[in-house]
């Protein structure tokens, strides 16, 4: 028998502040949330279960080792800062209680950017000659060591400069309108790995490219789920804030899903872009599945187009990318300094 005359019902305690880390609820949301997430644990994977012993097997020149732990470091300039991102989306999320399906994704999106990266690990600790600590923490010595070790510090450099623009945005823009132009990525990453999977020669990187499009295929499903959640009602100016993401995006991801456009986002000493063709070059001939230039071309017209049939939907103008071929609304280049932040 429970003794009930002890028992007191206390005045409600001070209200928490809001917004505030702790949500204490699992707002509802679409079902396709949960089920993109039971989707992630079904098809999660370990990087470190890969063969990874095979890359001294093949038989590779130095040049095309190099090259691959090349491709590899520029991809990491991407995918290690992924994770923060994401991380940090995360923690807006549940502070701003967003819907407990869609936090739930990106938990795995922040997990899955984390397999990716170890991607970049693994490869460029088999690949760059004695660099176990990172792309930048060994000793070039050719002339095409030194070449790629600067491409590297540049591209290192442009990205370093993306973080503050990125957390700063939080501040302007809602989180569900920030996200919205991640669907541009997320697609176009889903098409240039999965063409990469299919051009690899090596065994590995198919597999590798394999499992990193199945991962961004999901999050181009989250990402359009939150586009069509969140472009019914949003305003003109987030429109047009979306409209300039776009743009933004291609630019920003074009330097390892297309090639750098010098001078817009990207400030590149004279040289890196015939550094960046050669190296790419001793890439292709290893086996690693770079696509052609030309492929690449229609891989990002045909995920702009996708993306650009959602935009159309809901009235939001696609911007023109004469780069591929398409033309649209004419948008003021900006950059992360706008607040302007692509992600995949
Ligand atoms: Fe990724
Ligand atoms: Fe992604």
């Amino acid at each position: 028998m429970l003794e009930t005359r002890k028992l007191t019902v206390a005045p409600p305690p001070p209200a928490t502040l809001q917004p505030n880390v702790f949500p204490l609820d699992w707002p509802a949301g679409g079902s396709i949330t949960h089920d993109l997430f039971e989707l992630a644990k079904r098809e999660s994977w370990d990087p470190a279960r890969l063969p990874w012993e095979q890359i001294k097997d093949y038989k590779l020149s130095k040049e095309e080792r190099l090259g691959i732990g090349y491709w590899f470091s520029l991809l990491g300039i991407f995918d290690a800062a992924a994770p923060p991102v994401f991380a940090h989306a995360l923690i807006e999320m549940y502070k701003h209680h967003e819907e407990d399906g869609v936090r739930k994704c990106f938990s795995t999106i922040f997990r899955d950017e984390l397999n990716h990266e170890e991607i970049c690990r693994f490869a460029t600790q088999s690949c760059l000659p004695g660099a176990p600590l990172g792309p930048l923490r060994w000793e070039p010595k050719t002339i095409l060591e030194k070449a790629a070790y600067s491409n590297i510090q540049w591209g290192y450099y442009n990205g370093g400069r993306y973080w503050d623009g990125y957390v700063a945005a939080h501040g302007k823009y809602p989180l569900e309108v920030l996200f919205t132009s991640f669907l541009m990525g997320e697609v176009a990453a889903t098409t240039l790995f999965a063409e990469m999977a299919k051009e690899a020669k090596l065994p590995l990187f198919r597999q590798v490219f394999h499992n990193v499009s199945k991962d961004e295929s999901r999050h181009a499903r989250m990402a359009l789920y939150l586009c069509q959640r969140t472009f019914p009602t949003m305003s003109p100016e987030h429109k047009a804030f979306v409209t300039r993401q776009l743009r933004a995006g291609f630019i920003f991801l074009s330097m390892i899903l297309f090639k750098p456009f010098p001078g817009k986002f990207w400030e590149l000493p004279d040289g890196f872009m015939d550094n960046h063709m050669i190296l790419q070059e001793a890439a292709l001939s290893a086996g690693l599945g770079l696509v052609s230039m030309k492929k690449r071309e229609e891989a990002w017209k045909n995920a702009m187009l996708k993306v650009k049939a959602t935009m159309d939907k809901f009235g939001i103008e696609f911007p023109a990318m004469p780069e591929v071929g398409l033309s649209g609304a004419e948008v003021p280049e900006g950059g992360i300094e706008d607040g302007l932040i692509p992600v995949f």
